[in-house]
């Protein structure tokens, strides 16, 4: 079995397994080279392109898992909710959802034939074979939600909390919309040969612990049903640590961690799970000495766990030099 998936079951394999949220994109010059001139929806929509972006990171870095490249927008794109992607904003929508009618409105539409994305799915799967799986991802009901709500992103998502609580009816419509969507995007990357799965919960971190087990995490437990026996499901947000094993108890079979939690605390939160994580992005740029010892702490912290996968804490910075991702999986790949 691959490291990925052996230390997915809870075993630990013989080597590290490591990969990088964000591994493919922004950061490699030969991803900005074959981007040119498409726009990112457009590439996520472009089988070929979506394949040769997914695989770039796993030549180039020698990682143990490819991640899909894809955005947690598509879903919301094939249902025709309008998404544009603005540099250096992120996802806005045209036409935020702010009242009971917006909501009514929304939750009648479907998602659009996806043969694009399976289409994609299989290319890479093919080209991967056995010994690299890819993971598959969607964004968590509440992150897609907070999108739409918001209408961009946002620091304390408080139109979206707002709404919680002055319309738990139309709140709970949405959310369970949403769910519908991030599990049928998952379901798919499955049935073309994804392996894995890890389900963005970006912005949970955000909510009070009360507000997400009431209002949230039966959704996000909706949303990975739709995968359960089938691959492992990793559950990932920034800034949850107090509500770790909230998220854990959707049902998932390992946990991303992000920066601000040590390893070994999120061990003692949530024993027995496999964990995920937790370099900070930050270090990348902070020179090697700095980056290694780091490193080397987040492993000695993650032996608290039955199994470890390294990752990043959050996404790779569009800033980082590739070069130091490279290096850094053969530090990991040695030990
Ligand atoms: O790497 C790149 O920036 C290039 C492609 C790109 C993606 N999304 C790929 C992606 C771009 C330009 C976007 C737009 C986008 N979508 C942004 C702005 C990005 C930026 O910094 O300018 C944001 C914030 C989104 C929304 C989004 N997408 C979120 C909240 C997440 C979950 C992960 C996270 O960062 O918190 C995504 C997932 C995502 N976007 C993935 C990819 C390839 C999959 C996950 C992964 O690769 O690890």
């Amino acid at each position: 079995m691959s490291a990925l998936l052996t230390a997915l079951s809870g075993q630990r394999p013989e080597k590290l397994p490591v990969w990088f949220m964000r591994q493919a994109g922004r950061s490699l010059p030969e991803y900005k080279k074959v981007r040119e001139g498409t726009t990112i929806l457009e590439a996520c929509l472009k089988p070929e392109l979506a394949a040769e972006i997914t695989l770039q990171p796993v030549r180039r870095h020698g990682v143990d898992a490819a991640i899909f490249f894809s955005d947690i927008m598509m879903p919301l794109v094939l249902a025709g909710v309008g998404v544009e992607i603005h540099s250096g904003v992120g996802p806005v929508i045209d036409e935020p959802i702010r009242t009971a009618e917006d909501v009514d409105a929304l939750v009648g539409r479907e998602m659009a034939d996806p043969s694009a994305i399976s289409e994609a799915v299989r290319l890479v799967v093919d080209e991967l074979g056995d010994e690299t799986p890819l993971i598959g991802f969607a964004g968590a009901p509440f992150t897609l939600a907070a999108y739409l709500v918001e209408g961009k992103g946002s620091r304390d998502h408080l139109a979206a909390r707002t709404m919680m609580h002055a319309d738990p009816h139309s709140w709970q419509r949405l959310l369970a919309w949403c769910a519908e969507l991030s599990g049928e995007f998952l379901r798919v990357q499955v049935d073309a040969g994804a392996r894995a799965v890890q389900l963005f919960d970006s912005w949970a971190g955000a909510l009070t612990r009360a507000d997400y087990v009431e209002r949230v995490a039966p959704h996000s437990a909706a949303a990975l049903a739709a995968v359960e026996g089938l691959v492992p499901r990793i559950h990932f947000g920034t800034g949850t640590r107090h509500i770790l094993d909230d998220m854990a108890a959707c049902g998932v079979e390992a946990m991303g961690i992000d920066y601000r939690t040590p390893l070994d605390e999120a061990a003692w939160l949530l024993p027995g799970l496999p964990l995920q994580g937790n370099i900070d992005p930050a270090l990348l740029a902070a020179g090697w000495d700095a980056l290694e010892r780091h490193a080397l702490d987040v492993v000695e912290r993650g032996k608290a766990a039955p199994a470890h996968i390294v990752n990043l804490g959050h996404g790779v910075p569009p800033t980082t030099d590739p070069g130091v991702l490279t290096d850094l999986v053969a530090l990991l790949h040695a030990l």
